[in-house]
């Protein structure tokens, strides 16, 4: 793979270490002027200042311009058939988010379209938003099944995550979330669906290796929180990591559920109450918000600056999704971070990069500029890490570096 040198680096921004930051450490970030990188078989050798003294290596020189780990965005639901614009028009007039579900639209309407699409169909459907994930700097991502609820569709869902990450220059890294709405054909026996992933599913998906981590929408008319309890200990018992959907409309329980069953992280927190906080803050739990969706949606905002406070780890994702989220954007999401949840641009590179990895169980390889990390790095059309969260709309990025390799 060789050896590649990015240098004259006006400011690198980078958090450290192998492990989620928290409270105050969320926000100190290691900045370094007049720097570069050293990257050898893709992963990091050395950073330092000046010039850097290695020769025979492919340089990129950053032109004075910053430069970042590369993003990860540790939440999306990123394979799906079809989209959903004719909910708009709904929402226009009036229908909320859970009004849809419960007429049968929402997750349902994509879990049909997900259906008939053949996995080839979703494979390249997905690939195409990989690509423009990649070229707004991100370089890991968190792909969700629960589209297709059911033994044969959720299994689609997962295989083609598995064909992308061995096929596209963006890791992913997989989450089963059959338990992300009752599908139709059970509406009357719930019971049985739970039935269904807890002895038939999840067993699968974890022989055939296709998943990490367990995931469940626990909301009010999806699944509850004894429900979801139920589904992540099954996921438990064969190896998926828990994580949980919750408190994104309603909070009822979700949150406090991730000391119970030891969640890796806790998405969306929307209404997240002050027991959940103290829940997640016990467990070591990652808070993963979604600020665009809170964006989209028109809801509230997570109380993020109270997780700092409590001292829980704040990581900050997409939710790419066709319902809730539409948007794979996540500088977008680094904007929402400062302007709506008042994080400093510190701790929202944190959140989007280290923190981020930690959702996933990634932290002591990705996230951070340190020698022995991957080599994922992006360079900005940008001098500092403020202009990046203070510009919004546009592209930002100028370079990605993924593995040691220059990708654009
Ligand atoms: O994270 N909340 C549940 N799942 C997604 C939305 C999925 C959809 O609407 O299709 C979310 O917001
Ligand atoms: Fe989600």
């Amino acid at each position: 793979m060789g050896k590649l040198i990015v240098k004259n680096i006006g400011m690198l921004a980078t958090p450290e270490g192998k492990t989620a930051r928290r409270g105050a450490k969320q926000g100190e970030i290691r900045v370094l002027k007049d720097a570069y990188v050293v990257i050898e078989d893709g992963v990091i050798a050395k950073v330092g200042t000046g010039e850097p003294e290695e020769t025979d290596a492919q340089v990129i020189d950053a032109r004075g311009r910053l430069v970042t780990p590369g993003l990860v965005d540790a939440h999306t639901h990123l394979i799906f058939g079809g989209w959903r614009q004719n909910e708009l028009g709904l929402k226009l007039h009036g229908a909320t988010y859970l009004d849809i579900l419960a007429m049968g639209g929402g997750i349902l309407s994509t879990v049909n379209a997900t259906r008939t699409a053949t996995e080839d169909e979703l494979v390249e459907k997905a690939r195409e938003a990989l690509d423009e994930m990649l070229s707004l700097g991100v370089t890991t991502v968190e792909a969700k099944s629960g589209y297709g609820l059911d033994m044969d569709n959720e299994l689609k869902q997962l295989r083609a995550i598995r064909r992308l990450n061995e096929s596209h220059p963006i890791d992913l890294v997989s989450t089963f979330l059959g338990a992300h709405a009752v599908p139709k054909e059970y509406k009357e026996d719930r019971e049985a669906y739970i039935r269904l992933l807890c002895e038939e599913v999840i067993p699968a998906v974890a022989q055939a290796k296709l998943a990490e981590f367990c995931d469940v929408f626990c909301e009010t008319g999806v699944f509850s929180a004894e429900e979801s309890k139920t589904i992540l200990e099954a996921g438990k018992k064969w190896g998926l990591i828990p994580k949980i959907h919750a408190d994104e409309i309603d909070p009822i329980g979700g949150s406090q559920l991730t000391s119970e069953v030891g969640a890796v992280s806790a998405e969306h927190l929307i209404v997240c109450p002050p027991a959940g906080i103290d829940a997640m803050a016990k467990a070591g739990t990652v808070a993963c918000l979604l600020p665009a969706t809170s964006f989209y949606l028109g809801s509230t905002f997570a109380p993020a600056r109270d997780m700092i406070d409590a001292g829980v780890p704040v990581a900050m994702a997409s939710d790419f999704n066709p319902g809730s989220c539409p948007s794979l954007n996540l500088q977008f999401v680094m904007n929402l971070g400062c302007l709506r949840y008042r994080l400093t641009p510190e701790e929202v590179l944190t959140a989007v990069t280290l923190n981020g990895a930690a959702a996933i169980n990634r932290a002591d390889r990705l996230g951070s500029l340190e020698p022995g990390k991957q080599g994922d790095l992006v360079i900005w059309n940008a001098e500092d890490l403020n202009y990046i969260c203070y510009r919004m709309g546009s592209n930002l990025v100028d370079t990605v570096v993924k593995n040691g390799q220059k990708i654009s």
